[in-house]
């Protein structure tokens, strides 16, 4: 049987980065993942530049049943800590939006920068190497024993990195949650986020020709007000697709989004649309589709006055104020409420995941399982688009790479 001092299950970004900081503290680590090609996920991650960190990482950014829960990890490894890790192997990088990171070539420097740092540690790899079984050692020995397809092996720490359920075709399992299960920890129930929305076939059809249109738009869900929020807002460009919506917009509010809830978009948020046609009614004799199209793409404005019963060739000077105010609404607060998602195939990430009141917010160890653990997407932290997701695999990784 071989022995170590810490497995980690799942070369993903967390795991990688968790093997790296406990194996250069010392502890005999061995690395384990069923897939054949490392970090799968880190390769296509920003469309291939890996959008590695973002510099406004703060807990605000981050969705969970146990909002304080990331404070304690985020704080001790911060997006400066990962900065100066990716300065020290010379990747070059540049910051794109709102604090985003990206590498200026690829995403593979990220993966080769991370199998440095676990060499430099001497990690042990098992890769591809599935674990058919996970038990803690007999009562008195301490430690856990795994079955793999590689022999046994035995361990005083296990720290589990295999991820969520998202893009299950490059190797996206459930494995985390089952070994939670086994122990009987509890669950914060797992769904899909950041992902495009969907809208039954009927009620997207007058859409579907917009497919392709983008523009900046407000999107909120929930209540946005008040101490305690139960929703969110964002400004980001919205795209319209054949089955529903997608773009950054609407995957940042669908990790806020409640199935059977609308959504609200204000399709021009820097206008009163109502109070500029009123006033545009005295002075402009157009048409209201060629009124609208001063402001919005030609194709949107001739669609959503169709969708909402509005002729695009009626004089705007013959409409009574009421009836733009209807427009005004129906553009400036735009209702309505998708029928689901595109679900794990299209998501970025799973929300949900292990309940982090199981878990010690120091060392990402589960309170009742001493030496097991879990860490980056396997808990119940997710984090915004651009960035976010990586810095808590990251931040997690090493607040129990120090610990384990
Ligand atoms: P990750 O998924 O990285 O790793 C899990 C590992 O466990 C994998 O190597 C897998 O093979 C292995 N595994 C799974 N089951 C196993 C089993 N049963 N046995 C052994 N091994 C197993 N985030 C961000 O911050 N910036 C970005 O630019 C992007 N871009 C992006 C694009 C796309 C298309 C997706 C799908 C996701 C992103 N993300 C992102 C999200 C980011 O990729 C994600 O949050 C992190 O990779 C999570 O890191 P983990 O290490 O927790 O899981």
């Amino acid at each position: 049987m071989a022995k170590f001092d810490v497995v980690v299950i799942g070369a993903g970004a967390a795991g990688m980065m968790c093997a790296a900081t406990a194996a250069q503290r010392g502890r005999r680590v061995v690395l384990i993942d069923h897939a054949s090609k490392l970090a799968e996920k880190i390769r296509i991650s920003g469309g291939g530049r890996c959008n590695f960190t973002n510099i406004n990482a703060a807990p605000a950014n981050y969705l969970s049943e146990n909002p304080h829960f990331c404070k304690s990890a985020l704080s001790r490894y911060t997006a400066a800590d990962f900065i100066a890790l990716v300065k020290k192997h010379r990747i070059g990088y540049h910051e794109k939006h709102r604090g985003q990171l990206f590498c200026d070539d690829s995403a593979e420097q990220i993966i080769d920068m991370l199998k440095d740092e676990c060499s430099r540690g001497d990690v042990h790899w098992r890769m591809p190497c599935k674990v058919a079984a996970l038990q803690q050692a007999p009562a008195g020995l301490g430690g856990f024993v795994l079955q793999t397809d590689q022999g046994e092996i035995e361990a005083d720490s296990v720290v589990i990195a295999t991820g969520g359920l998202s893009i299950p075709k490059i190797g996206a399992t459930d494995f985390g949650y089952r070994i939670a299960e086994q122990f009987g920890l509890r669950m914060v129930a797992p769904r899909p986020a950041l992902v495009p929305l969907t809208f039954d076939a009927q009620s997207w059809a007058p859409f579907v020709e917009m497919a392709g249109i983008a523009l900046e738009v407000d999107v909120e869900t929930g209540s946005v007000k008040g101490r305690n929020p139960t929703g969110a807002r964002f400004r980001e460009d919205l795209l319209f697709t054949h089955r529903g919506l997608s773009g950054p917009a609407i995957l940042q509010i669908s990790s806020y989004w409640t199935p059977g809830t609308p959504i609200v978009i204000n399709l021009l948020p820097e206008l009163d649309l109502a109070a500029a046609l009123i006033e545009a009614k005295g002075t402009v004799r157009k048409q209201l589709g060629n009124v609208l199209a001063q402001w919005l793409p030609a194709r949107l404005a001739e669609g959503l006055l169709h969708a909402h019963g509005f002729a695009g060739d009626a004089r705007l000077a013959d409409m009574p104020d009421a009836q733009l105010r209807k427009l005004g609404a129906a553009i400036n607060q735009w209702t309505l409420t998708p029928s689901g998602s595109e679900g794990y195939k299209k998501a970025e990430v799973t929300r949900g995941g292990i309940d982090t009141r199981e878990l010690s917010q120091q060392s990402m160890m589960a309170t009742k399982v001493p030496g097991l653990y879990f860490i980056g997407e396997t808990v119940d932290v997710t984090g915004w688009l651009g960035g976010y997701n990586f810095q808590w695999a990251w931040a997690s990784a090493v607040a129990a790479g120090i610990s384990v």
